[in-house]
Order: C-alpha cells, then structure tokens, then sequence
C-alpha cells in the first residue's frame, strides 16, 4: 500500500498540492493526504459509515479539511468545484455498490472536477480468465467464491476495471496520460483470511440447503491457500496501477 503512495509522492515531487480531492476516500488514503501539504482537503465517501470509521481511525478533521458524504452520480454533487489535485484512490472499482454503470461517467466527473494532476490507483481485475499457476489459480478461487457469496447473499459483488479501460476512458475524457506504473501483488495470509471470513459471514444470508457442502469448501480453500501461502511466501498474482494524468 505504502509503496503506492510513495510512488505518488515521487510523481508529485515538488510541485504544491493545493486544494486536493480525495474522490473515494477511506482511511489509508486521507491519513497518506493528510501528511501532504495542502491547503484545503475535500474527502467524498457515499456511506455515512465511512465518516464514522475515519473519524475512530484517525480523528476529527483539521481545519483545512472536510468530508463530504454524496453520490457521484447526483449532478449537482460539488458542482462547478475544481481542485489542484485530485486522488481517485480503488474508487471506480468499488463504484458499483453506489453508482452501477457510472464507472465511464465518473471519469468524466474527475475531469471536470480536476484542474491539474489526477492521480488514480486501481487494481487490475483477477477474477475474470483462470490463471496458469496454483497459486495465481488458488487466489482466483478465493475471489471467485467470496463473490459466489456476495450473490447468494443477495449483495453486489466488486467490479475492477483493467488499466486498459482506464487509460481508454481517461483520453475520451479530455486526459492526457503522464505516467503509469503497475505493482505486482503478492497475497499473504491476511488476504486469504479476510476473503474467506467474509463468505463465514454471510454463510446464514445462503439457502439452507447449501451451507454445509459450502462451509466445507471454504475452509478446505482456506487449507490449501495457507499452505500455499507458507510455502510460497504469499500468493502472485495480478497487479495494482497507477495512473497519472492532466487535462490535456
Ligand atoms: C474502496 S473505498 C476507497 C479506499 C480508500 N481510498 C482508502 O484509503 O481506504 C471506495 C470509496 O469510494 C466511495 N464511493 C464509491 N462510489 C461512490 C459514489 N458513486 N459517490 C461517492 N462516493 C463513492 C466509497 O463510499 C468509499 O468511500
């Protein structure tokens, strides 16, 4: 995570950071923000319990800071508002559970919304072609079973969108593309765990028919990935991006 925003902090160098936006914000990218020096700091969540968590995690705002809790996809949303620098931070990957089918708008909100440097992380999505090593295929096994739950449960799975469609929508909108770097990600036990805890959790929202064959399953997964894990010092597969771009 870090590496990410240290790479940003590199890109940035020495230019002033100005009014900046942190368009999804959460804990890892406003406490990184704050550390910046900037003048004013507009944090968007859509959910109320964003604020909530942020404030437990890190404390109330300082005085050149505010969060603001909307939905992109209103227009009127912070409207005619432009900032220096904008941070689009796992943003349009997690835009289907506020805004689905905005993810192409929402670029072209962070054009009008940006009068300098954007600066979007993504991560590269791996649940989609069943990759060729075990422990690639093992992480894609996971994915694809907490999202099994998430429909099962009745809730929306995540939606990644690739670098390519990324960069795509980014020039359609009037951006020109800096520079682009992709982290290889490497899964440890954390990741393995939270994913699979995620499915226990929901395992009372499945049909009743299916929850034991299913709590079997996810937890000879959950064998087999730690062992791998161990073995392999973590899990390869995939990547996360970062873009940066400014009006063109
Ligand atoms: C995965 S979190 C971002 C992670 C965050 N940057 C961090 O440091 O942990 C996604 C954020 O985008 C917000 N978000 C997603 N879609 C949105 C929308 N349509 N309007 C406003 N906020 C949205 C979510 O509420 C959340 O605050």
């Amino acid at each position: 995570m870090s590496a990410i925003f240290d790479h940003i902090a590199a890109l940035h160098g020495k230019r002033n950071w100005g009014s900046v936006l942190d368009a999804g914000t959460g804990i890892n990218s406003l406490r990184w923000l704050r550390g910046r020096k900037a003048d004013s700091l507009t944090a968007v969540t859509g959910a109320e319990l964003m604020v909530r968590r942020i404030e437990e995690a890190l404390g109330p705002s300082p005085a050149n800071e505010r969060i603001v809790t909307g939905n992109w996809a209103d227009p009127d949303f912070l409207r005619n508002e432009t900032f220096d620098v904008v941070l689009a931070d796992y943003l349009i990957g997690a835009m289907d559970g506020f805004a689905p089918y905005f993810q192409d708008e929402m670029i072209e909100r962070l054009r009008l919304a940006c009068a300098g440097r954007l600066y979007l992380v993504g991560l590269e999505p791996y649940v989609l072609d069943k990759p060729a090593s075990a422990e690639g295929e093992i992480v894609f096994r996971i994915g694809r079973l907490r999202d099994t739950f998430l429909l099962l449960s009745g809730q929306k799975t995540y939606r990644e969108f690739p670098l390519t469609w990324v960069t795509r929508h980014l020039e359609r909108a009037g951006f020109k593309t800096i520079d682009i770097r992709k982290f290889p990600i490497r899964y440890r036990a954390r990741f393995v765990n939270a994913q699979l805890d995620m499915c226990i959790n929901r395992l009372h929202l499945v049909p009743d028919d299916l929850r034991t064959a299913l709590a079997d399953h996810v937890e000879e997964l959950r064998r087999q990935a730690l062992r791998l894990e161990a073995k392999n010092e973590g899990l390869r597969l995939g990547f996360d991006y970062v873009v940066a771009a400014e009006p063109a």
